[in-house]
């Protein structure tokens, strides 16, 4: 049944490039398909709107990620599927989020988009690495800035030889398996 499904909030994290919004595209595709509602809080959407002007500091990050963090609680624990997309570099901040989502009763499902930095690099869709290592971009996280991975996620991602398809339905799995989606009959 399609109202079968609870709020959660499904935290991607990962380095810029890992995959979070692919992984994220084809995730929407399927809740669609499914029936099941789904917001999404995409980490470059957010900072067009409502992180607009912050930058890459640790500061701003932490400011950026507690904005994302209120959000997906007020959805998910009204009912509401909720993806995040940020890379989301700091632990604590992220053990933040957790807990916050705890003290409302909301489910919270850490997601790690473990990419590694050699493969990010390679690919490197939007150019940003390039400028990272030339110094045109200061603080670029995994190269002059920290990402800190997570050392329990819900789910660990291991995107090296797997399709975006692939990663998505890993998640899937994990959700039906927790009951958070009603499992495909
Ligand atoms: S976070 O650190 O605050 O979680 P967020 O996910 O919102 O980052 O934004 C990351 C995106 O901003 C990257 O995918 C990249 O496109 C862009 N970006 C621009 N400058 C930086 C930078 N210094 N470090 C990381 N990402 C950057």
């Amino acid at each position: 049944m399609a109202n079968d499904h609870k709020g959660f909030t499904l935290w991607m994290t990962g380095l810029s490039g890992s995959g979070k919004s692919t992984i994220t595209e084809v995730l929407i595709d399927e809740f669609d398909e499914r029936g099941i509602p789904l917001e999404v809080l995409d980490g470059d959407v957010v900072r067009e709107n409502l992180s607009k002007g912050l930058g890459f500091s640790k500061e701003d990050r932490d400011i950026n990620i507690r904005r994302i963090a209120f959000v997906a609680d007020l959805l998910s624990r009204n009912g509401v599927p909720v993806i995040t997309a940020a890379i989301s570099p700091y632990r604590a901040i992220r053990d933040e989020a957790r807990t916050m989502h705890e003290e409302t009763g909301a489910a919270f499902v850490e997601v790690f988009v473990a990419t590694s930095l050699e493969d990010c690099e390679a690919r490197d869709t939007k150019g940003l690495y390039a400028k990272a290592r030339s110094g045109e971009i200061k603080e670029f996280t995994g190269i002059s800035d920290p990402y800190e991975e997570p050392e329990s996620p819900e789910i660990r991602v291991e995107t090296h030889g797997k399709t975006p398809v692939e990663s998505a339905e890993q998640i899937l799995a994990y959700l039906e398996q927790r009951e958070l989606i009603p499992a495909r009959g």
